[in-house]
């Protein structure tokens, strides 16, 4: 079986752990491996029981690779990722930089795998804060036609990367009374230990933040369909991981509850939870593969219907995600 040569573009961050983790329990046919960081300070990595040191990255040791993960910043995967895809390199890149660049396919296998194509070697990898949507609702979407989505999220704080988490940690420590001295708000604007903020990214002029923005142009993108009427309020919650979702969505067909029960069991990478009662949570949500659907009800308004999204941040949302698009581009050499 043919192994790929790989790099990991933030091989010490929150993603970049899980992602070698995931080549792992996968069984992605990993060969030569390299792991690259900021280069800023001394970071080691483990993979299959080794140790790796990361170093800063360079275009020339990158065209060594065939596949590249991009799980670091922007700026890195705008530095490199053209010019690798250009030269015949897989890129797969985690952050903003290319989502919404008209060139660039928006991947998640379950959606849209078809776009992957040897001609577009770089391929984005969409927010963690709408996958659950996106994967969830789905097989309703192609169905019975969303046409309105209303959605208010709790967000993980993991998804602000790894300062995010030192920040909660450190506050959790002082309130606990078991470290002393002043705070230092590393991530955030505000404390996030037993607190929530309705602010994940900056403000527009219209007072819509950068996630908002990103949920709303980017699921249009990936269910192609630009009419949708998409109204978001993105809110950070003290939770490690799993961003949850709460959304009233709206459709052009009719439906009965029945029916849209089998088409969101039916829909590929959903868990359904049936029972009101056995709804998901970020703790029985994390580390599985899926995005868990859970309080499925009607509302009083036509088409109508009102649901509970839970779904990893750093496994669907970013390290999953990429892993399963790597498997898709395995799978379409063997063909
Ligand atoms: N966290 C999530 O839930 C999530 C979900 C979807 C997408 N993403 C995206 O995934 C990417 C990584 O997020 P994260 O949460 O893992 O962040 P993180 O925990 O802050 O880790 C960032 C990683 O990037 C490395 N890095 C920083 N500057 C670099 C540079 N100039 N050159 C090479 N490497 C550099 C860091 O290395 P050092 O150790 O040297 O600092 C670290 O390994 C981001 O683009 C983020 O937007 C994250």
């Amino acid at each position: 079986m043919k192994k790929y040569k790989i790099a990991v573009i933030g091989a010490s961050g929150m993603v970049g752990r899980e992602l070698l983790d995931l080549f792992e329990k996968r069984k992605f046919p990993v060969g030569d491996i390299e792991m690259f960081n900021s280069g800023k300070k001394p970071s080691r990595v483990k993979f299959r029981g080794k140790t790796y040191r990361c170093r800063k990255p360079d275009l020339k040791t990158l065209k060594r690779a065939e596949m590249v993960f991009f799980v670091s910043t922007n700026e890195t995967a705008r530095k490199y990722a053209p010019a690798l895809s250009k030269a015949g390199v897989w890129c797969i890149d985690d952050s903003s930089e290319f989502r919404m660049d008209k060139n660039t396919p928006l991947v998640i296998p379950e959606i849209n795998s078809a776009l992957i194509n040897r001609e577009n070697r770089l391929i984005a990898g969409p927010n963690c804060t709408l996958t659950p949507l996106a994967v969830g609702c789905f097989g309703v979407h192609k169905k019975y036609g969303i046409e309105e989505v209303r959605l208010s999220t709790y967000q993980a704080v993991s998804g602000a990367g790894r300062t995010a988490i030192e920040q909660m940690f450190e506050e959790l420590g002082y309130y606990l009374g078991k470290k002393r001295g002043r705070l230092k708000n590393r991530a955030f604007r505000h404390p996030i230990a037993f607190n929530l903020f309705p602010q994940v990214g900056d403000f527009g002029r219209d007072g819509v933040s950068g996630e908002e923005k990103k949920v709303e142009l980017e699921l249009k993108k990936i269910w192609n369909a630009p009419k949708i009427k998409i109204s978001v309020t993105a809110v950070r919650v003290p939770v490690v991981r799993v961003h949850s979702l709460s959304a009233w969505i709206k459709t052009r067909k009719p439906w009965t509850f029945r029916e849209l029960e089998k088409t969101i069991t039916a829909t590929g990478g959903v868990k359904y939870f049936a029972k009101p009662e056995d709804y998901s949570t970020p703790l029985n949500t994390q580390k599985t593969f899926e995005v868990t659907v859970s309080r499925l009800r009607k509302t009083g308004i036509k088409n109508e219907f009102q649901v509970w999204l839970c779904g990893d941040n750093l496994y669907k949302g970013a390290a999953l995600n990429s892993v399963q698009i790597a498997e898709e581009i395995v799978k379409r050499r063997k063909a």
